[in-house]
């Protein structure tokens, strides 16, 4: 048992014997019955009952809200309702295909009935409406979905190559972390679509209008660094990421007009020298995707190559988290399963390796929304 799965057990005998005594009372069907008939318990019956059921039936939502992306259903919708017959019409499905995808989408919440056969967005088809991170990420999900098959397999390190795999390479081997252009180019797009909902996140949290140099570290094609440059003015930024991938952040930094104080250096963050000069470094979403000796290994880099005055941002999803256990434990404990390596941490376990690493003062800045990034600030 890890540590934190220790923190989690029943502390004391009398805790663990009351646990004891509900799991059996939860396991009997004439309690589950009786719980059900009575009027104070039903609402917590019912609740419990939808629950189980979500998780049971939880993969067929994820393609409900797939099919809807392919059939650009929330762009449909944008401007306002439509009649069934319309929406068949412009999705290309015959009249029936077109309600029974209906009733499921105001069934999930993402559509909503508005009159007699016409429909309309529902809240969360409303906030689908020109979120290019989301979907492409539901998009991206067709890889994981297959992957999970049998997550037994999975689990038991059984399943053979997996779809993420072969979609993140580097993922296979730190030490020839080589990544042809069209791989880099497919998972590159993918995290640039989704990186702006955390640059915004992470620059309110945590400002850096008093550091000069941003080195942003596994930065991709430098959505970040263009983020951070946009609101400083006064910042130098860079990227250090693998040749590849460094080679798209050159040309979005000559694109977005801001190449004289953006550089981008291609290389293998294991192997090759980190450039110096920067005041603060960043690690966005680079950590989880590592083993904790891999993860030592960047750390003690970026340690040395920091002034004593410099700071080191990580910022990332993290386990644990009050409101977001599901992502970080569930979600990201599988699907980086897939990938073949790392695995989401508490901040309490990315703390410990910063302090084995040599940073000495490690603060944690809360987000508006935990679930996309957790933030940890250190300095040596
Ligand atoms: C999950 S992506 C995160 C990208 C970006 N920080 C973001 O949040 O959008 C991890 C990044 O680390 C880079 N990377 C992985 N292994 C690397 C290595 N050994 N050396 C340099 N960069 C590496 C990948 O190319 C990729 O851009």
């Amino acid at each position: 048992m890890n540590t934190q799965a220790a923190a989690h057990a029943p502390s004391s005998g009398w805790l663990e014997r009351l646990f004891a005594w509900r799991d059996r009372l939860i396991a009997s069907d004439a309690f589950r019955r009786r719980a059900a008939a009575f009027p104070l318990t039903r609402p917590l019956a019912r609740k419990a009952a939808r629950d189980l059921f979500d998780l049971c039936a939880g993969f067929v939502y994820s393609q409900i809200l797939l099919a809807c992306v392919r059939l650009d259903v929330f762009r449909l919708l944008a401007d306002g309702p439509l009649a069934l017959a319309t929406l068949a019409q412009r999705t290309g499905l015959d009249d029936d295909a077109a309600e029974r995808l209906a009733r499921a989408g105001v069934a999930l919440g993402l559509l909503a009935w508005r009159g007699e056969q016409r429909v309309g967005l529902g809240q969360l088809g409303a906030a689908m409406v020109g979120n290019e991170a989301l979907k492409a990420m539901v998009e991206h999900h067709a890889l994981l979905y297959a992957d999970l098959e049998d997550p037994v397999a999975l689990l038991r390190g059984q399943a053979g190559a997996t779809r993420l795999s072969s979609y993140w390479p580097y993922a296979a081997d730190r030490a020839r972390a080589g990544v042809a252009a069209g791989h880099a180019l497919e998972y590159s797009k993918l995290m640039s679509a989704s990186q702006p909902l955390i640059a915004e996140e992470l620059l309110d949290a945590y400002p850096l209008k008093r550091h000069a140099r941003l080195l942003d570290i596994g930065g991709g094609e430098g959505r970040f660094a263009i983020a951070a440059a946009r609101r400083h003015p006064h910042l130098q930024v860079s990227v250090f990421d693998l040749p590849a991938v460094a080679e798209r952040a050159r040309a979005q930094f000559a694109a977005q007009g801001i190449a004289d104080r953006a550089s981008a250096h291609g290389g293998n963050f294991f192997t090759d020298p980190l450039p110096g000069g920067a005041d603060v470094v960043s690690l966005i979403r680079v950590m989880f995707d590592h083993d904790d000796a891999s993860v030592l290994a960047i750390l003690a880099n970026v340690r040395a190559l920091l002034p004593a005055t410099g700071t080191l941002v990580i910022a990332e999803p993290m386990a644990a988290t009050r409101g977001a256990l599901p992502m970080g434990d569930a979600y990201f404990g599988f699907y980086l399963l897939a990938m073949g390596r790392g695995r989401s941490r508490t901040a309490e376990e990315l703390r410990a390796l910063l302090q084995r690493a040599g940073f000495s003062r490690v603060q944690q800045v809360s987000t508006r929304m935990p679930l996309q990034t957790g933030i940890l600030i250190a300095n040596p």
